[in-house]
């Protein structure tokens, strides 16, 4: 199966990505896998600030997956722009590469933008609109609330020419009107989703995780990415990135068959690094089977 799609004005080599907050910013992966083999990565979402993160520990898994409260802990914009972003330029061709944005308010991601734009190494943005784990913001995430979303997309598309992804929440009972504000605004694509609130407690009433709450990802998600793929494809014509549970083959044709022309892949490398390569590997493979020439042919166009 050809897995190569054009999208965003660039070719991506196959549809699987690297999801934010799973692969770091490339380089802490070099080692265990060739990031030039992959569609492409997000990177760990990016604050104004360096964040240190949450109590530990900060992971915990159960049977349907895992929860996490990492607190958006990242070394902040200056760093990531004199580090980060010069490792990913003189290492990373290929793979295609969102910088992912976090804020705790509209104005954040405003700076945020304006002070990484002009650099190399990375394809767009992603704005994560939608991390349950942000303690110090408190309430609940933008991706909630129809102004925010209006807000932080359009005042970032007036900053950046890129190609702009707005990542949306599993929990918003919503989710067509934000998906149509997130579209008016500018969006150039969106990402859906980010992981579901939850909680694990021990037998004694403690949490197991430091923070008390978390985000459940993994294979529990799935139905609920693929859900809010579904619906929000009725609902734009915008390319979609569909994550939440992707492990296998038959995971990222689901997603396809939603509607979303890429997948990303996050709790799945926790158990095997080289999940995602593994996956566009296994895509090929299941195409070759099931008489597939091409994973575009897969894909749910919007309806417009
Ligand atoms: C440990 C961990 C850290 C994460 N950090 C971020 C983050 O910084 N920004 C973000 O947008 N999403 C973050 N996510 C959410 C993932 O990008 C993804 O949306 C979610 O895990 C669902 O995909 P999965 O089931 O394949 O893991 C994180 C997920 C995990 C497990």
């Amino acid at each position: 199966m050809r897995l190569a799609t054009e999208l965003f004005g660039v070719a991506f080599q196959n549809p699987v990505l690297l999801a934010a907050g799973t692969c770091g910013f490339g380089k802490e992966l070099e080692d265990v896998l060739n990031l030039e083999g992959l569609g492409g990565f997000v990177t760990k979402s990016v604050t104004v600030e360096p964040r240190q993160g949450n109590a530990a520990p900060r992971v915990t898994e159960f049977g349907g997956g895992m929860l996490n409260s990492v607190g958006l802990a990242n070394p902040g914009l200056d760093a990531t722009r004199r580090e980060k972003l010069p490792w990913i330029a003189s290492n990373v061709r290929r793979a295609k590469v969102f910088v992912s944005l976090a804020g705790h308010t509209v104005e954040d991601f405003y700076r945020l933008v304006e002070g990484l734009d002009d650099a190399d190494g990375f394809l767009g943005f992603e704005v994560n609109l939608s991390c349950p784990n942000d303690a110090k913001r408190g309430g609940p995430p933008f991706a909630l609330d129809l102004e925010a979303v209006s807000e932080i997309v359009s005042g970032c598309r007036n900053r950046t020419q890129r190609p702009l992804l707005a990542k949306l929440a599993p929990n918003d009972t919503r989710l067509p009107m934000t998906v149509a504000r997130a579209t008016e605004a500018g969006a150039d694509g969106l990402t859906l989703v980010n992981t579901i609130p939850g909680l694990l407690l021990r037998p004694d009433g403690t949490a197991e995780l430091g923070a008390g709450p978390g985000g459940m990802s993994g294979p529990a998600l799935r139905p609920v990415g693929l859900r809010s793929v579904s619906e929000a494809r009725a609902h734009t014509s915008l390319p979609l990135l569909g994550v939440g549970g992707v492990f296998a083959p038959a995971d990222a044709v689901a997603y396809a068959r939603a509607g979303a022309s890429l997948v990303q892949v996050g709790t799945a490398s926790f158990a095997d690094p080289r999940a995602g390569l593994r996956l566009a590997r296994g895509l090929e493979r299941w195409g070759r089977v099931e008489g597939v020439a091409t994973w575009n042919e897969l894909v749910r166009p919007a309806e417009a």
